[in-house]
């Protein structure tokens, strides 16, 4: 079947666009555009066109998979222009998603109908790119620069009312799209309208407010820091305020060319795909497609179970909220209640969504009321007696085929689903924290966790808006594995000369939001060294240990909270302290290691090559079912910059063979625990690009 079939109702031409699942805009699709619109040319039986999306669908954007690879003619510009050509009026008919070049040919039409639902967007700057086909210059013509601008660097869509509102929309439709679109397009030719070409709309960028370019610029300064596309978005927008058309548009090309060029787009166009395959999972059927969840429970109301009832009621499932005592949910509930009126203040819901929201969470400290939920996922103290007490209850109590969620950092999966009658529907979903807000869950199955159960919990995931990816039943599982390593190896640049602002400077110069140690104040130093103390029994006491995180608590220095750890603080602003830099030096020489000078970027290749080393021990264990699932666990859950893409993947950009030789030689020359791991080791011998490849050689 052809990607474009034309085909008349009478006097108007229907152009439909065919690229299942999205319509992705491919080859196809572009030849045959000017394919239909020389028929529609020629065609003396219609007098206007309707383009429409086959599917429910208009054109989610270009074919991603095409990126970085030469484009087969013609060009999406060429078709555009000749739809801008035409001397027959053609009216988008848009529903589903008009996203990115699917926006960019709606624009390029003469006027636009939608239906409600519809979402309108140019998501490029989430993928690294920017629009590249007219849609920097059309926009701000339709809706003037600032709201152009705005909505270009936000990457987010708007539905049909918005788009309405300002100016993309022509008309909204309630019932059948086509139907709206032909019968819109019978009235402008009844009407004698003029063809209303996007390009030639002068007026909405002529009044453009210059300043608000540089403004952009510097508001977002540290937000952009290290990224390239909103600057050259910046750039086109600004160009088709000021420039006529055909030079904007030239302009808007070569930037276009150079962000499609970047090491960051093909990071970020590998994270889209990553964090879609991350819901793969080989022994869950693919066509499982589980109902969405109607009812939730979750047991705990502390900061964790309060965010986790959150996320259930921010998409409008209602949830049973359950405490031991009233009290305890009494201040739950008031710190629910509180987190929504931020929002409120800041504007990112309204008064109506938070009532709407809070009536959906319903309190309770009896387990007889929330037995009848689809899933509940048990939020309590992280200690292994009480998780199994909660479960050997909600065995008693929740019906049959409920997804039984245990929200656990650090215990084993198996020994809670076994205190059950029902191991196979227990699961760990491990949130993170604040829950609402975080996108990761790392789902962990047991060793008993049926297919079905782990299809549904990734399904309920996604349906709260998390980003979900599987785990096996491990120490730490995928997240906290790496971050243990990552933590000993910048404690043991400590030692060897570096100090805690100089290794979070650097990390912050790769793109970390926040470097490890003020991470760790942040977080707080106490909770850590009380696991330490724990665990130093079984601790292999033949294996290098950094003393300095337990010299720093032995202070009464817990972080932020007690305006010490290994910054000095006032209120939340951190400072560099020289009696930590004394207490560093102090314990190197107790261990007798010789301090010298660490560079940054040894500071840098050291982290990510102990946490892509790691990684590729989970992923040959079996811990995580493919290198990706590392990279979108780190990217969605512990702040690791999208645009470097991950552990894993800046592994391979450096080439497996050179991440395997530097590390090894660090270690070997400073004489340090070093274990490489197998698939890291089959890699370098090999020769292998990618983890991928590494795996099946
Ligand atoms: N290119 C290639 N594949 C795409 C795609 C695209 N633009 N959009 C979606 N897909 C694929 C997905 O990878 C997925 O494939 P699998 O089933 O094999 O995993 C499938 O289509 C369905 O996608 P989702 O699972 O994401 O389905 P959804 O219903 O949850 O979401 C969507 C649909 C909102 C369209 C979402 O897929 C999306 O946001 N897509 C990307 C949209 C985008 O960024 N467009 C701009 C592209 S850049 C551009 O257009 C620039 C230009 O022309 C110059």
């Amino acid at each position: 079947m052809s990607s474009v079939e034309y085909s008349s109702k009478n006097d108007v031409a229907v152009i439909t666009l065919i690229n299942p699942p999205v319509n992705a805009i491919s080859q196809g699709i572009r030849a045959g555009l000017i394919e239909a619109l020389d028929r529609l040319a020629a065609d003396s039986t219609v007098q206007s066109a309707v383009l429409i999306g086959a599917g429910d669908t208009f054109v989610a954007g270009a074919d991603i998979k095409e990126f970085g690879k030469p484009l087969a003619p013609p060009t999406t510009l060429e078709a555009l222009a000749a739809m801008e050509a035409s001397s027959k009026p053609i009216v988008a008919a848009l529903a589903g998603n008009a996203l990115g070049g699917g926006l960019e040919i709606a624009l390029a039409c003469h006027w636009r109908v939608a239906v409600p639902k519809v979402k309108l967007g140019l998501p490029e700057i989430t993928l690294g790119i920017m629009p590249g086909a007219g849609g920097t210059q059309r926009l701000p013509r339709l809706v003037g620069g600032a709201k152009a601008l705005d909505m270009i660097l936000s990457g987010a869509p708007v539905d049909g009312s918005k788009g309405l509102q300002l100016g993309i929309v022509d008309e909204l439709v309630e019932g059948d799209p086509l139907e709206g679109a032909i019968a819109f397009a019978r009235r402008i030719v009844a009407e004698k309208r003029p063809l209303r070409v996007t390009s030639q709309l002068q007026d909405k960028v002529g009044n453009t407010d210059p300043a608000i370019f540089a403004e952009a610029r510097s508001k977002n300064e540290k937000k952009w820091k290290g990224l390239l596309s909103p600057y050259k978005i910046v750039e086109a927008v600004e160009a088709a305020c000021t420039l006529p058309f055909a030079e904007g548009a030239a302009l808007e090309l070569k930037l276009y060319r150079e962000t499609q060029a970047s090491p960051q787009r093909a990071a970020l166009t590998y994270m889209f795909f990553a964090e879609r395959e991350a819901s793969k999972i080989p022994d869950v059927p693919r066509d499982l497609k589980p109902a969405p969840v109607k009812s939730a429970s979750v047991i705990g109301a502390g900061t964790m179970g309060g965010g986790i009832a959150m996320s259930f009621a921010n998409v409008g499932v209602p949830v049973k909220l359950l405490e031991a005592s009233q009290d305890a949910l009494d201040k739950g509930l008031a710190r629910i209640q509180g987190n929504y009126a931020t929002s409120v203040a800041r504007g990112s819901i309204s008064q109506a969504q938070m009532d709407q929201r809070l009536a959906l969470i319903t309190p309770t400290t009896e387990y007889a009321q929330i037995g009848d939920a689809d899933i509940v996922v048990e939020a309590v103290f992280e200690n292994m007696e009480v998780k199994q007490g909660v479960f050997r209850t909600l065995d008693g109590v929740m019906k049959p085929g409920a997804i039984l969620g245990t929200n656990t950092s650090t215990l084993d999966i198996d020994q809670i689903a076994n205190v059950t009658k029902r191991p196979q529907e227990v699961i760990g979903m491990h949130f993170f924290s604040p829950a609402n807000v975080m996108k990761l869950v790392e789902n962990v199955r047991g060793g008993k966790t049926s297919p079905e159960i782990i299809g549904r919990t990734m399904a309920v995931s996604r349906q709260i808006g998390k980003v979900p990816v599987l785990a096996r039943n491990c120490d730490g599982f995928i997240g906290n594995r790496v971050l243990a390593v990552y933590g000993r190896e910048c404690d043991f640049m400590l030692e060897e000369g570096a100090t805690p602002w100089q290794i979070d400077r650097a990390l912050q110069g790769f793109g970390f939001p926040m470097g490890l140690f003020l991470m760790r104040d942040m977080a707080g130093l106490d909770v850590g060294w009380r696991i330490r103390a724990y665990r130093e029994q079984f601790r292999d006491k033949t294996l290098r240990y950094s003393p300095i995180g337990d010299r720093i608590c032995e202070l009464g220095r817990f972080g932020q909270k007690t305006g010490a750890g290994y910054y000095k603080y006032i209120g939340r602003d951190a400072t560099p302290d020289p009696e930590i830099e004394a207490l560093i030096i102090k314990t190197a020489a107790d261990l007798g290691i010789k301090r010298r000078e660490v560079s940054d970027e040894e500071i840098v290749w050291r982290v990510l090559s102990v946490m892509a080393n790691e990684g590729a021990k989970i992923v040959g264990e079996g811990i995580a079912i493919r290198a990706s699932d590392v990279d979108v666990t780190y990217v969605f859950g512990y702040g690791f910059p999208r645009h470097q893409g991950g552990p894993m993947f800046w592994a391979e950009q450096q080439g497996l063979d050179k991440v395997y030789a530097k590390v090894a030689g660090y270690h070997a020359e400073q004489g340090l625990f070093w274990e490489p791991a197998p698939l890291l080791v089959k890699a370098a011998k090999s020769g292998a690009k990618s983890w991928k490849d590494a795996a099946v050689e």
